[in-house]
């Protein structure tokens, strides 16, 4: 009897997830002789058993398509909100609709709070496999995630647009990018639309230090400057704390982690209009105009480059070969070119964050691009 693959799409969605659904569910029909379904809206649906059969024809048409066919949302699958304080571990639940399907494996498209989800799926005997998807470019394990590259397009095109609106009008532009607590879109979209200063989480800033390079290039000759911000850049004291807390997370004190996340929630709601103020500070210590552009959801919208596209394609035909020769409890990474099975066990909780000697760090620094610090 033929066997049966489930998909889900959990967390953001981001461009090239319709590409990786076609490519999972075509590549298990034809080469594998499989059944496919989706659930709907992520691990909500997988736990409620809302499903979708995926044939041919559902297949068809959605390769160029932006968001996610199937829906998507964000839980965590051991401990879901039932509303009224109370938290459930659902994989009892999950456990009892992969048995009434009988999946050989559900593949999970998603970023870091994926990975976590399928490994927990993992740990008790429920067969997954994960792709890598979010514009931010964190997953770890995977050169590159796909949706990136989508987004980079987007933000970098922004950038090239505030450029000749910042030099007509001898203004700052700063301008927020997304990345959750990395700085790849960030660092990527600056270096190609050629920006001033560009800050990321990963190297905590201070803006008297910004205002100065914005000051030297006054007085070299150039009236504006173009700083680019991720959403989750810090100035220093600001990440001391930040890092304190996220250690207490991450730690194996479930009770200490809770409170640890109340606060961390808090700290990341004072800095929701942290960009703002970098430009005000700007304003102040440069006596420039300064203007503020938040990109925000606009970088996940919309159709999937062709970069996308191909990645999701090898990506979900690579998945589909996996679950056919019974290789679960992974997740497809692209390395070096090729799709990769890497063990879940390696890549959930962790987060590839831009290190501080990437090349395109060393390249920022020795165009003379300000990095905040
Ligand atoms: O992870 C993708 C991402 O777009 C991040 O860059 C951003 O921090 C977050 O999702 C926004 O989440 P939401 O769609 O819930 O506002």
């Amino acid at each position: 009897m033929a066997r049966t693959i489930g998909i889900l799409t959990a967390g953001g969605d981001s461009p090239g997830l319709n590409a990786a659904i076609r490519a999972v569910g075509k590549a298990a029909q034809r080469a594998h002789d499989m059944h496919v379904i989706g659930f709907r809206d992520g691990f909500q649906g997988l736990m409620q058993n809302r499903f979708e059969r995926l044939d041919g024809d559902s297949l068809s048409g959605i390769l160029t398509k932006g968001g996610t066919v199937l829906g998507t949302s964000r839980l965590k699958v051991h401990r879901v909100d039932m509303g009224d304080g109370d938290r459930i571990d659902m994989r009892p639940m999950i456990q009892r609709v992969v048995d009434q399907h009988d999946l050989a494996a559900i593949v999970c498209l998603g970023g870091g709070g994926t990975m976590k989800n399928a490994l927990r799926l993992h740990t008790v005997g429920i067969p997954v496999v994960t792709l890598p998807k979010t514009i931010d470019n964190d997953v770890y394990g995977t050169d590159t995630t796909f949706g990136f590259d989508t987004a980079l397009g987007i933000a970098t095109e922004a950038i090239d647009r505030l450029h000749s609106t910042a030099h007509s009008h001898h203004r700052i532009m700063v301008v927020e990018t997304m990345g959750h607590n990395t700085g790849w879109l960030t660092l990527g979209a600056g270096l190609a639309g050629g920006a001033d200063a560009i800050l990321v989480p990963e190297i905590p800033y201070s803006v008297d230090s910004i205002a100065e390079s914005i000051l030297q290039r006054k007085a070299a000759g150039s009236s504006f400057s173009i700083v680019a911000v991720a959403e989750g850049a810090m100035s220093g004291d600001v990440r001391t704390e930040h890092d304190r807390l996220k250690d207490i997370i991450d730690g194996d004190d479930d009770d200490a982690a809770e409170e640890a996340e109340a606060e961390i929630e808090r700290l990341h709601q004072s800095q929701s209009r942290s960009t703002e103020h970098v430009a005000d500070a700007l304003a102040d210590l440069t006596g420039l105009e300064a203007r503020v552009t938040i990109l925000g959801h606009v970088q996940r919208g919309g159709t999937p480059s062709a970069v996308d596209r191909v990645l999701a394609t090898q990506l979900g035909t690579a998945a589909a070969d996996s679950i056919a020769q019974d290789q679960v409890g992974v997740m497809i990474a692209m390395r070096d070119g090729a799709a990769t099975p890497v063990p879940l066990e390696e890549v959930a909780g962790r987060r590839k964050s831009v290190p501080l000697d990437h090349p395109w760090i060393e390249s920022a620094r020795r165009l003379g691009v300000c990095l905040g610090d």
